[in-house]
């Protein structure tokens, strides 16, 4: 019996340009007759001849060679992803994997800024990737400028002089939005990048490369995933010259996302669109009960029309999100007081996961951190942050109304 090859390099065309739930959920294509694609748990890959060797390294012909420089699982998620990124556009985007939603931002950092270079960050940005630009960053000479990206006078003044913008948008745990395609504009008169950290939005509610983003981040350890089964990063680009850079950077550095976590992460790619879609109804339920508690000083959700950035959200984002926060009126004591008392909803501080993850961050993730960064990040004593996740919505208020009667 004769057999069809298995694989050929990269796992072309395989994605057509259908809705976004079939280019989640199709997995046809990477040559065997398996329902799920196959896992390739090979750290390296075999030929016929020398002479096919020898063709492979002059890049005469293209196929698999090491892991750490690419693999089928992991090449047909990134197209995958790509595919979603880009969908019902004209653009094209190729993605690269990567072992952590770090890996994916320092190999893009590092990559597109060098040595003198002057990189603006929102003020507002991941904790990790805070402490990536202040120790590494600026150990290797560069220049780190942290702004209120709501400030586009500003921005475009500063703009002239720097190689690129660092933003997130929605900001966690503020929950601010930010101009994406205005950032985009500016920057890209003087001829300046913009990357955005979309971990939170996922492509289902916001497609920045299609705003004009350059480069497109994700930790996919969240909601990609959706399941908290592995960590992963992923940067999306349209620049193929910048793409090439940057696949050297991984292959050399080898922070490449393992066959297995690729594998789980097209597992949980499937139900994104059906998991987002559950974490924005159940946030926006969630909101409407917080809104009317006397405990709660303030709700930061984009879906609340009085919020000031809400006009900016509803240009680029479908809807809002599964992550929101609150201010407690009794500030640290009724924070920490919250957390004790929360039964149903789980104490931990990551987010896109079924289940609904609640912190306080003044006294867990942020207690060490001083006054001053605390309100750079906008973390005030009394702030909550949710991950709301998917549970009947019902007991995820319950819990919340049972632990805010005992602080009241
Ligand atoms: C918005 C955001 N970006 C990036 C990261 C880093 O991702 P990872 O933990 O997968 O390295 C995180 C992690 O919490 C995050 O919340």
């Amino acid at each position: 019996m004769t057999m069809e090859p298995v694989i050929t390099m990269k796992t072309k065309n395989l994605i057509n340009n259908t809705g976004f739930e079939s280019t989640a959920i199709k997995d046809s294509g990477l040559g065997s007759t398996a329902h799920l694609p196959p896992i390739f748990a090979t750290s390296t890959f075999v030929y016929e001849s020398p002479e096919e060797i020898m063709k492979v390294f002059k890049n005469e012909k293209e196929a698999y060679i090491y892991t750490r420089w690419d693999n089928p699982t992991v090449n047909f998620v990134e197209e995958k992803i790509a595919a979603l990124a880009t969908l019902n556009s004209d653009i094209k985007g190729k993605t690269l994997l990567f072992a952590s939603g770090m890996a994916a931002i320092s190999s893009l950092i590092d990559t597109v800024v060098h040595p003198g270079d002057t990189v603006l960050a929102q003020s507002n940005i991941y904790g990790g990737s805070v402490e990536l630009f202040d120790l590494l960053m600026k150990e290797k000479g560069v220049k780190v400028e942290y702004l209120d990206m709501h400030d586009l006078e500003t921005l475009e003044n500063r703009t002239q002089t720097a190689s690129l913008i660092y933003i997130e948008s929605p900001s966690n745990p503020t929950i601010n939005a930010y101009d994406i395609q205005q950032i985009c504009s500016i920057a890209h008169q003087s001829n300046c990048k913009v990357a955005i950290d979309n971990t939170l939005s996922t492509p289902y509610l916001q497609r920045p490369l299609q705003l004009g983003v350059d480069f497109e981040l994700h930790s996919t350890t969240k909601y990609l995933n959706g399941h908290g089964t592995a960590l992963g990063g992923a940067m999306v680009t349209t620049d193929n010259n910048f793409y090439e850079k940057c696949w050297n950077y991984r292959k050399l550095h080898g922070g490449v996302c393992s066959p297995f976590d690729a594998w789980l992460l097209n597992n949980g790619l499937k139900t994104l669109a059906i998991r987002m879609e559950k974490h924005c109804d159940n946030s926006e339920l969630i909101v409407e009960f917080l809104n009317k508690r006397k405990e709660v000083t303030q709700v930061n959700y984009l879906s609340l029309k009085d919020k000031k950035d809400h006009k900016i959200a509803e240009k680029q984002m479908y809807r809002y999100g599964g992550v929101l926060s609150f201010e407690l009126k009794g500030g640290i004591r009724a924070g920490i007081d919250l957390m004790k008392n929360i039964r149903f909803c789980t104490l931990t501080s990551t987010l896109g996961t079924p289940d609904t993850l609640i912190n306080h961050p003044a006294s867990m993730t942020h207690v060490k951190v001083n006054e001053e960064q605390k309100l750079r990040f906008g973390i005030t004593d009394g702030l909550i942050r949710m991950s709301v996740g998917l549970e009947d919505v019902n007991d995820i208020i319950a819990d919340l109304g049972q632990a805010l009667d005992s602080i009241s």
